[in-house]
């Protein structure tokens, strides 16, 4: 067992549940915040070196999928690891800190994908890049803070991960060339790559062990150490910026790593010192109405606080303000009635919700405003039937209890950038099926990234061209 096992304290309420008789499907949400609440991050240290004034690319990161409960509930991309390369699909999550994929010593590991992607397993002893992480080695001590008790040379760097939603994933470290698409013109990429660690899963438990959407692994982009952006950048290949549009219109959207100069985006500070993307959300309002919520409903602390967290399918508030917001939304709908599908609230409605139905707006730090319109938080699940996106977080563990965890529900259909250079963070309302412009650090020149969308069932192996 790993060090690093965060161990669930109370029952997650599950959130996917077998299909009800009359509805549709399954609904697929997904929660990767790290359940435990400081996702372990917070325990790596460096051992890398910054190299400072090394000339720094942009990179696209072709996404697919679709963030609602109706669809995929989530988004990843591809990613190619070892020499030769393979194409692995994993999960793009900013709530966790490594990136790994399923590896070839893992017998009940997922082969098929419900999503339709062709599934690889890794195998180090495969790739002439490949080489296993000792518990002895720099990367070993730097995230655990020190040596592992009964340390020696020949034992792997193990790791684990319990996710909010109950899934878990349990392997050893790796080395291994990864390639990534380096933009090199507008809409233009070349292939790049850099050597980096990470994670070969032999256990994964929960949803991950399933195979209804099944992917090779999960790209944590959170901000430790551990992190493939990290390491990218102390290895000098890249800015620690990045930014995400994810479009639940068509599927995919922009992910890109480099400096976004279009569109411009207003920011807020990131808190210090968090394990994740903490921000300091200061009041809520419904149409307009400010709620009245207790002040120190929007403190942070370990167990309090407001997270942007991608790799999260809904919304969970905790339960006072999930309470007041619904009263609000609903308070001119008296007459509606509603009925549980899987653990939705639904309900009949005919005609325009953004008509009908108030605009919520949370305001941050540094007056940063995420607004968010009724055919964001409703999703409409079949003819005229809408379920509330919005979860109440006090029926999830005891360690979401009091967050404000802001998932897909209200980060898509937005560019959202992450300047972890300047610890801020910032969006904007956008087409996320257009694209976005980049500075290139190495010429000077801005380049456009373009949505992508990858399909399900195919693949043009972006990394081969
Ligand atoms: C991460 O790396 C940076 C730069 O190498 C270092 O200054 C910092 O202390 C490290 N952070 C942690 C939490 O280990
Ligand atoms: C990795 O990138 C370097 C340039 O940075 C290039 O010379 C080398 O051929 C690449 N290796 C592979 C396996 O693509
Ligand atoms: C994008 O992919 C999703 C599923 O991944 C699919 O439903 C959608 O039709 C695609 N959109 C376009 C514009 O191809
Ligand atoms: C979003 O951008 C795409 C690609 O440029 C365009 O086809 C589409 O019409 C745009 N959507 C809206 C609502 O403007």
């Amino acid at each position: 067992m790993g060090p690093r096992l965060l161990l669930l304290l109370a029952a997650l309420l599950p959130l996917l549940l077998a299909a009800a008789a009359a509805s549709t499907g399954v609904f697929h949400v997904t929660r990767k915040f790290p359940a435990g609440g400081s996702g372990g991050g917070a325990a790596s240290r460096a051992h890398d070196v910054s190299r400072r004034g090394r000339l720094l690319a942009a990179a696209d990161v072709p996404l697919g999928g679709l963030g609602l409960p109706t669809d995929t509930g989530l988004y990843y991309t591809e990613i190619g690891i070892g020499t030769p390369h393979k194409t692995y699909y994993v999960q793009v999550d900013t709530g966790s800190d490594i990136l790994w994929v399923n590896c070839i010593s893992c017998d009940r590991c997922p082969r098929k994908s419900g999503l339709g992607l062709e599934l690889t397993l890794y195998d180090p002893k495969d790739s002439s890049t490949g080489s296993m992480i000792s518990c002895d080695q720099g990367f070993c001590s730097a995230t655990y803070g020190g040596m592992l008790p009964g340390c020696t040379a020949s034992l792997p760097c193990e790791y684990s991960v319990m996710y909010g939603d109950g899934s878990s994933t349990t392997g050893f470290f790796v080395s291994d060339l990864l390639r990534f698409d380096q933009v090199s013109g507008d809409g233009r990429t070349r292939p790049a790559n850099s050597t980096i660690t990470f994670g070969c899963g032999s256990q994964q438990g929960g949803d991950l062990g399933s195979t209804n959407q099944a992917l090779d692994g999960i790209i944590g982009f959170g901000q430790s150490n551990t992190s493939m952006l990290s390491q990218l950048a102390s290895a000098g290949k890249v800015k620690k910026i990045f930014a995400h549009c994810l479009d639940t219109i068509n599927g995919g959207g922009v992910f890109a790593i480099g400096n976004v100069v279009q569109p411009k985006v207003k920011t807020t500070p990131l808190v210090p010192h968090m394990p994740h993307y903490n921000v300091n959300l200061k009041s809520i309002d419904v149409g307009g109405t400010a709620l009245q919520l207790p002040t120190h409903i929007f403190d942070t602390d370990e167990k309090k606080g407001t997270i942007i967290d991608s790799g999260t399918t809904l919304t969970y508030l905790p339960e006072i303000v999930y309470k007041e917001i619904m009263v609000e939304i609903f308070a001119k709908h008296q007459d509606i009635t509603f009925h549980n599908v899987q653990d939705f609230l639904c309900f009949q409605y005919v005609g325009s919700v953004d008509d009908q139905f108030p605009k919520i707006s949370f305001h941050f730090e540094n007056d940063l405003s995420l607004n968010v319109y009724p055919h964001d938080y409703f999703f409409e699940n079949g003819d005229n039937l809408y379920c509330v996106g919005f979860q109440n977080g006090g029926l999830q563990s005891k360690d979401g209890k009091g967050m404000v965890l802001l998932g897909d529900l209200v980060l898509s259909n937005k560019l959202v950038i992450y300047d972890l250079e300047n610890q801020a963070i910032g969006w904007t309302e956008y087409n996320c099926s257009s694209s976005i412009k980049i500075k290139d650090d190495q010429t000077g020149a801005t380049y456009t990234v373009e949505a992508h969308n990858i399909s399900f069932g195919w693949s043009w192996d972006l990394l081969n061209s």
